[in-house]
């Protein structure tokens, strides 16, 4: 089975809000725009799922450009945009082949757990696109599964990257602004522990 078809069919097949869908802004990202004052920028979120986030950037007046591999996540983005009455520009892609936007167009990018569920491979090839996809000194913010969390079943909860499996793909393409310990909120409740990583391209 594709990862093509492992997600599509994640969205497909859901009876409830899938794990991560929290359906409200991150507040991390929330954070990022404070601080690096994002409002009315170009932007992209690659991995947007059903795009509450894209959705937020675009109500901050962002030109916003969100990605996903799945068509019935962007499906659903779609909807909840043109409820939301927001305007973000969704592009069905596999991030790893296929670039969004073009080369140096965007002065941020946003991914929550997408960077994570790639293999080592893939993650060079990721941070490559999103260096390639930023403007000179653009940011990525990334939150990403850590190691750090102890499991009973490690099978259940995000992937989980060590400090160095997340940052040694970057360090070629951006300078490391910022890696904390931060965590992924549940809808049912729960959490898990997750690295925020901010980088600027170089
Ligand atoms: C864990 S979910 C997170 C979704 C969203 N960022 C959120 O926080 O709700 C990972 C998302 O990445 C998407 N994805 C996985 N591989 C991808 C790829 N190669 N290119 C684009 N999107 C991808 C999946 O379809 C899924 O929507």
């Amino acid at each position: 089975m594709s990862t093509e078809i492992s997600w599509e069919e994640h969205y497909k097949n859901a009876t409830d809000r899938l794990p991560w869908d929290i359906g409200t802004p991150a507040p991390e990202l929330q954070d990022a725009f404070k601080e690096l004052k994002l409002q009315g920028k170009p932007v992209l979120e690659i991995g947007c799922g059903t795009g509450t986030n894209a959705i937020w950037m675009a109500q901050q007046n962002c030109k916003v450009v969100a990605t996903d591999i799945s068509p019935t996540a962007i499906e659903q983005a779609k909807a909840k945009t043109s409820e939301a009455k927001a305007d973000v520009d969704y592009v069905l892609a596999d991030i790893c082949e296929t670039p969004a936007v073009k080369d140096g167009a965007v002065d941020f990018v946003f991914d929550r757990g997408v960077y994570h569920v790639m293999s080592p491979e893939k993650r060079s090839v990721f941070a490559k696109r999103v260096a390639d996809s930023l403007s000179s000194g653009g940011y990525w913010l990334c939150l990403a599964g850590s190691k750090d969390e102890v499991r009973e079943n490690p099978e259940v909860g995000p992937p989980q990257l060590s400090a160095v499996e997340v940052l040694e793909p970057m360090e070629k393409f951006f300078e490391i602004h910022k890696l904390e310990r931060a965590h992924f909120f549940l809808p049912n409740g729960t959490k898990h522990v997750a690295w925020l990583v901010l980088v600027k391209k170089r």
